[in-house]
Parts: structure tokens; sequence; C-alpha cells
């Protein structure tokens, strides 16, 4: 199985669907996948990919086939999680600050559910009690993730409850009988050392006895991935490793024959960028060279309207110039062609530029085509998924129409 798909492979891409494209390698997200479930075997582990990072149903379908679950953060993926055919109890809804009708919707559906306020938790309680066993999302106060727009658990976030306010849960558990099945985490995306989960873990393991009906330990996502050429991922078996000595030393988690006195959990993942980021790139051609003196800008007909990552984040993605790899490294600054300055790379060494050369931008699976827009009326790109090294197209490009479909012309107001 290649590391990376070959540049002749996303040329003929480019050259069959067209450019910008998306292009996902499937077999990269297995080969995370089984990474990943190889690691955790020594314990009783559940994987919920994190759709939010893409969720075309031909991705969902082949997670579903490599034999993983579905995370979703709107009622919306878990239709589309649904559709694809997904069975309810394959299926997570980790929802956060959403009307209560949603989670009602979830329970019709029969999926998971994590809560993440005390609001909709006593909502919950008042409306199923004990009849639909429920998770808790704490918001554990610790500061984890690659930048602070993507720290989810530290003690100014909006997300989960305050682990400082476990009597306010305690009293709606109390008043209402809810099942506290879960309790769950999500401190950040991008995070690479291991101690930030067994933190997590511990900041969980204090609250074990206050819901004895407690049977799953989540634990979020948050995997890192390599970004940069030599950066490397969340070492997953050294995680996995500490995590059972977590769960193993502690008196009430793990192993119920080597304490006497615990009980098993099952321990539950969300990793989104983890099984998808790798997979993905978005392939763009380049429009216009403009050498101003000091900067020479390589304008590429994509833009933030379809990666946004580095320009929201700052966020490094891997630039090869597939149709020149030999030659002769200049420096460029990569911009798309929208109406801001939308700089996927600034300063960035590069074979010699052409215009009409490929650019293929590296770890776009993840949060890429998933967050694109249709600014300055422009069409989202088209996505293809190669699989057994045969090319399908998965998502048509917009057309024109598509700028119109929802809008409603009216008559006689306007003149
Ligand atoms: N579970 C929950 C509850 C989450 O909120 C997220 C991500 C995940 C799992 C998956 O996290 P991952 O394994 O992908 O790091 N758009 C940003 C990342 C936002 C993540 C939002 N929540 C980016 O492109 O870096």
């Amino acid at each position: 199985m290649p590391e990376h798909l070959s540049n002749e492979q996303l040329i003929h891409a480019a050259n069959e669907f067209g450019t910008p494209l998306y292009v996902y390698q499937a077999e990269k997200i297995k080969e995370q996948y089984q990474k990943l479930a190889k690691a955790f075997s020594i314990l009783d582990t559940k994987f919920f990919y994190a759709s939010k990072a893409l969720t075309n149903i031909n991705i969902l379908r082949y997670i579903k086939e490599i034999g993983g679950n579905v995370d979703c953060s709107s009622i919306n993926e878990v239709k589309l999680a649904l559709h694809a055919g997904f069975e309810p109890q394959k299926i997570l809804y980790t929802s956060n600050g959403i009307a209560f009708s949603e989670i009602e919707e979830a329970v019709t559906a029969g999926v998971h559910i994590n809560i993440d306020s005390l609001s909709n938790l006593e909502k919950f309680g008042k409306k199923y009690g004990h009849s639909y066993p429920v998770g808790i999302r704490i918001r554990p106060n610790i500061m984890a993730g690659g930048n602070l727009k993507i720290s989810t658990g530290h003690d100014t976030s909006k997300f989960g409850i305050p682990v400082s306010q476990l009597d306010k849960i305690e009293e709606v558990v109390k008043a209402t009988g809810l099942f506290i099945r879960t309790l769950h985490i999500h401190t950040g995306s991008d995070i690479k050392d291991p101690e930030v989960f067994v933190k997590g873990i511990e900041v969980l393991f204090e609250l074990i006895p206050h819901f004895p009906e407690l049977e799953v330990i989540d634990l979020g996502g948050g995997f890192k991935v390599p970004y940069k050429p030599g950066e490397k991922e969340t070492d997953v078996e050294l995680l996995a490793k500490k995590i059972k000595e977590t769960f193993d030393n502690h008196p009430m988690a793990g192993y119920p024959e080597k304490t006497g006195t615990g009980k098993k959990f099952q321990l539950w993942f969300e990793p989104g960028k983890f099984l998808v980021s790798a997979c993905g790139y978005l392939l763009a051609q380049v429009t216009v060279i403009k050498d101003t003196g000091p900067i020479v800008f390589a304008a590429v007909d994509s833009g933030l309207n379809h990666l946004v990552r580095p320009m929201m984040y700052d966020a490094y993605h891997h630039i090869e110039n597939i149709s020149n790899p030999a030659g002769e490294p200049k420096v460029y600054t990569v911009t798309g062609n929208i109406c801001e300055t939308d700089t996927f790379a600034a300063d960035r060494s590069l074979p010699e530029i052409r215009e009409g050369d490929y650019l293929a931008f590296y770890n776009a699976g993840a949060y890429g085509f998933e967050m694109a827009s249709n600014y300055n009326s422009r069409f989202k790109p088209a996505e293809v998924m190669i699989k057994n090294n045969q090319a399908l197209l998965i998502r048509k490009r917009d057309e024109f129409d598509d700028l119109l479909n929802n809008q409603v012309e009216i008559t006689g107001f306007i003149n």
C-alpha cells in the first residue's frame, strides 16, 4: 500500500475530473483505522469516527465497511450516518449548545447521546428518567490541542459541563433518576502528548464513584497527525499502554479480576483527523504567476472557500508541485483566487511553478471539503475516492444552478 498517492495518480485524477478537486485514498483510512484498532486491542475499545471531519456518504460507508462506528455533531450528521447504513447502536451524537428537540429526535432514532449542558440534562431526565441511557460531556478544565481555536476542554471553553459543577449534575441525576452510562471528554484537536489523555482519564476517574451505573469512558478525538514533513503523529501504541496502565492502577476501573473491586469499563474514542486527514488531497491548478519583486505569488483556482484551515488556524499544509516535481526550487507565496487575503503558504520553497501546473495540498481529508463554502459565488469542488487504484466520482462539482437553487426570486416587491 503506498504511503501517499503518487503524483501520476493525482495528475490522472485532475485531468479526468478537473480542478479544484478533492481526492481521497480509501486504503489510507483503513491503514489508520487498523493502527488504532491494533494499538487499543489491549483494552475493550470502540472507535466512533468523528464524521464532522468529512461526511461524504461514501466515506461513511467505507468506515462502516472497515468496522468503524460514527460520532455526530448534529442531527443531520446522525441522519447521514443512518442513510449510509449504520445501525443506531453504532452512532453516537455528541451534542453541544443544541435545542432539546434535536436530542428528542436522536432518542427517536435510537442512537447514543452525550449531553453537554445541565439544562438539557435536566430536560432529558424529566422526559426519559431511567429509560434511556445517556452520557455526560464533562469539561475537565485541561488546556490541550494545537491552538486555542481547537482547544475545547479548558476552563473558559463553552464545551461540556464544568467538572466543578459535579454537585449540580448529581442533583439532576438524583431528582430525575437518569441512567448515566457514559462520561465523555474531548479536550481538543492535534494533541500529541499522551499525558493529556491520561490527565483527562484521571479527572473522569475521580467521578466514577458518583455514577454507579457507568459503563463507558469516552475520551473523544484529537489525535495529532503530521502536517509538516518530519512531524510525528500521536504514538497510539504508547497511548494505549499508558491508558491501560491508568485503568489497571485504578481501584474502580479496569480489571476486576486483578483488583477484586473494580468494574471493566469500555473505552470509546472519536477520531476525526487521525482517520481521514492524510487520505485527502486538494488538487488545484495554477492560474497566475505574479512576480512583484520581493514576493512571487502563485495563485490557484481555489482558495479559502475550499480549504480554510491555513487562513483560519494558520495551519500548515504541505504542498507539492505535482506537474514539475524536479523543477528548480524557488520561493513562492501560494494564494487562492478569492477576494480576500487567502494565503495557503507564505515564502514556501517549491519546485518552479508555471501557470497551468497542478499543486497538491496534502492532509486535506479532514475539515477540508467539509468546511468549504460558495464564497465569491464560486463552486464547491468535486470529490473523488480512489479505492483499489480505481478513481470514482463521489460528489459532483457545483454548477451555476446550485448557486440559485435555494434563492427565492420575489416579484412585485423589488422594482
Ligand atoms: N469529538 C468531538 C466531540 C469533537 O468536537 C471533535 C472535533 C472530535 C471528536 C474529532 O477531533 P479530531 O480527532 O478530528 O481532532 N476544524 C478544526 C478541528 C475542529 C475539531 C472540532 N471537534 C481543524 O481543522 O483543525
